[in-house]
């Protein structure tokens, strides 16, 4: 899946607008002082700090599969209980937690109403469950370009399109087939500033997510044209890339 990798790598390609959806899925699952919050599929600890920010490492929990992630999101935040493990099988009691947030996980879980079952279960009753995850499924993903010009490459390409989430309105399909309530989806956006085509192609060669997994399987020649494919689409320049998430905070 491509998480195997150093977290300087998964800062580069992702962690940089992930560190801008940190505070606004912590505003929506309504984090405050006092709280006791577990961060599912932490990764190196983008949502893991905003959490300590708000509620010291004490009431912060972390999991995630990746065991170069767990480590760093351990160094990262001093204090905070990260451990190894999965969000389909969490490894405390029920009821553990006000609230659990998984921030652009919920499609990479092998069973993501499992997941998010779990999730709600190690939660409070009336606690919180929320998550968010790319728009793959439209054009507005962080990603969007990068797909479209492997896909004119190569149609038959496995996109993270039709991963669960990744489109309006199928996470709540999700939440609500976990036993989650009162469930509301909304959209969060990153907003990342790229200072060239080089800049911004450069994360895809070191083997993160899906993404930079696809770019590692072709060889020097495909390489070669994917980055055209790309240079075509995007600026020489400065640009912005604007992307969307769906979010979605249910009841347990
Ligand atoms: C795109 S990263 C997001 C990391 C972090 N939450 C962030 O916002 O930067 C996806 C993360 O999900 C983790 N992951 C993959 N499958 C998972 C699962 N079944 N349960 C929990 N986490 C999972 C990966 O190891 C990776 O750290």
């Amino acid at each position: 899946m491509g998480f195997d990798v150093a977290a300087e790598a998964y800062d580069r390609y992702m962690g940089r607008y992930s560190l801008q959806l940190s505070p606004q899925l912590a505003d929506l699952a309504g984090v405050r002082r006092g709280h006791r919050v577990l961060d599912v599929g932490c990764g190196p600890g983008a949502l893991t700090a905003e959490l300590v920010t708000r509620l010291g490492p004490a009431d912060v929990a972390a999991v995630d599969p990746s065991e170069p992630f767990v480590a760093a999101a351990r160094a990262r935040n001093p204090g905070v209980e990260v451990l190894l493990a999965s969000a389909e099988q969490l490894p405390f009691a029920d009821q553990s937690f006000d609230a659990a947030l998984a921030q652009l996980v919920v499609h990479f879980m092998s069973e993501p109403v499992a997941g998010l079952a779990e999730m709600a279960r190690v939660t409070r009753r009336e606690g919180v469950v929320a998550a968010c995850v790319w728009d793959h499924g439209g054009a507005q993903g962080p990603l969007s370009q990068f797909w479209d010009a492997a896909r004119s490459l190569d149609p038959g390409v496995h996109d993270e399109s039709h991963l669960a989430g990744v489109r309006e309105g199928h996470l709540a399909e999700l939440f609500e087939a976990a036993g989650l309530r009162e469930i509301e989806e909304s959209a969060l956006l990153a907003r990342l500033e790229h200072a060239s085509f080089d800049a911004w192609w450069e994360p895809f060669t070191h083997a993160v997510g899906p993404g930079g997994a696809y770019v590692a399987g072709l060889d020097a020649e495909r390489q070669a044209e994917l980055r055209e494919a790309c240079r075509v689409m995007l600026p020489a320049g400065p640009f912005v890339i604007t992307a969307r998430a769906w979010a979605a905070r249910g009841i347990a």
